[in-house]
């Protein structure tokens, strides 16, 4: 990526990622990897602050004046990292670069991984929202999953979570889970509700290529059942108080995440450790995208060297309108119309015709000032976007 010498005014936000689990779930495909004795945990976090030193050599310019309105520790595990070291890399890089005043600073949590009573340290060091990968309060469902904890040990996490005073913190849970019925999909999401959480990330289960489910897939509901999960879930979480802004996402007032928030209104981000992505627009509107190593330990032996970005791309402005719709097609409300040409600096004529089809469809709502999907965009998803590819 060229020194990009100004910007536009887009908010900036940092994401962290932390590459270990104890053990690898059979149906996940993030660059995680089960341990195989102790991590470098040490050695873990000066390569993410030598990575960062290197993305403010490269790119510093265009981060003037754009402080990091939140940060994102993603995994992975990042909740096997003991709260020393967490705060060792957060003092490192509010050392380099401007927090915002408000920076929200979420930490992923396996359930399985705190028993030690974490909470005060992740609090102390600074990270002010957890978000708790639970899946499910089945535990026979838990245990079809791989999972390393069972329901009670996720009650008992949130639990341990609050009093040490969090009140932001999110609830991951998966439908359509193998031979799940729509009782069973209701029942987890009454236990997610009772205890609070700001906010719910309820995810279809899919099969994912290169893991273990998708050598060998368990019988999972239908497409048809899937979908009266999603539609029966998302009213009991409504009368719940959740509000669904997202494909996968619900929060209580005000609790929508600014970190997915950002991804998915097109803003920038940095992205810091293995395999992790960046975007970042230049003043020109060209966005450019990075990303680093994905293997921890080829992370590691290149971290401090330019070797540990392993591609950048410019977009092809071609591909922009595409890209862009992947995101805000996603929220429930859509974008306004005008953020479009802010975010993608093209005219409103590069989506004209496809935008039109959409709308022959009954997928995007008519009207100028938003662009928002139908209920049947929604259920149409993938087509929606599909319209918008070069
Ligand atoms: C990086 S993980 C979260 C934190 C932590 N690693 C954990 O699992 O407890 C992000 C979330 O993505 C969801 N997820 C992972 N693989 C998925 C899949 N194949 N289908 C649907 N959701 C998935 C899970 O809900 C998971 O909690
Ligand atoms: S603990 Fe989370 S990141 Fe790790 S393998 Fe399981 S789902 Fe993936």
């Amino acid at each position: 990526m060229a020194i990009l010498t100004s910007l536009t005014q887009l908010p900036l936000a940092l994401y962290v990622h932390m590459p270990w689990c104890v053990k690898k779930c059979p149906y996940c495909d993030f660059n995680s990897h089960g341990l195989r004795g102790e991590p470098p945990y040490a050695d873990y976090i000066d390569a993410l602050l030598a990575d960062l030193d290197g993305d403010i050599a490269d790119v510093g310019e265009a981060l003037h004046g754009r402080p990091i309105a939140s940060v994102f520790f993603g995994g992975g595990t990042p909740s096997l990292f003991a709260p020393g070291h967490i705060a060792r890399f957060l003092d490192g890089a509010r050392a380099r670069l401007d927090f915002a005043g408000d920076c929200e600073i979420t930490l992923e949590t396996n359930p399985g991984t705190v028993e030690h009573g974490r909470f005060d340290g992740y609090l102390a060091a600074g990270v002010n929202r957890l978000s708790f990968g639970v899946q499910s309060f089945d535990d026979a469902k838990l245990q079809r999953l791989g999972r390393i904890h069972s329901a009670a040990e996720a009650e008992q996490a949130v639990k341990q979570a609050r009093d040490a005073g969090y009140d932001n913190f999110n609830v991951d849970l998966m439908y359509a889970l193998p031979e799940q019925t729509l009782a069973g999909a209701l029942a987890d999401i009454e236990r997610a509700a009772a205890l609070g959480p700001a906010h719910i990330s309820h995810y279809q289960l899919t099969l994912e290529p290169n893991t273990a489910f998708h050598a060998k897939p368990p019988p999972l509901p239908d497409e048809d059942s899937a979908w009266d999960m999603q539609e029966a879930c998302q009213a009991r979480l409504a009368e719940a108080g959740y509000t669904q802004y997202e494909v996968s996402a619900y929060a209580k007032p005000d609790r929508r995440c600014r970190h997915n928030l950002n991804y998915w209104q097109f803003g920038d981000y940095l992205g810091i450790g293995a395999g992790a992505h960046g975007k970042l627009t230049d003043a020109a509107g060209r966005v450019h995208r990075r990303w680093k190593r994905r293997h921890p330990r080829t992370y590691l032996n290149a971290a401090d060297h330019p070797a540990r970005t392993d591609g950048t791309q410019l977009v092809a402005a071609d591909q922009l309108p595409f890209e862009y719709m992947l995101n805000a097609l996603r929220l429930i409300d859509g974008v306004p119309m005008s953020d479009f040409a802010t975010r993608t600096h093209l005219d409103d004529d590069a989506i004209a015709e496809a935008l039109a089809r959409c709308r022959a469809n009954q997928w995007i709502e008519p009207g100028s000032t938003r662009l928002r999907t139908t209920p049947l965009g929604q259920r149409f998803l993938n087509d929606v976007i599909g319209t918008f590819m070069p």
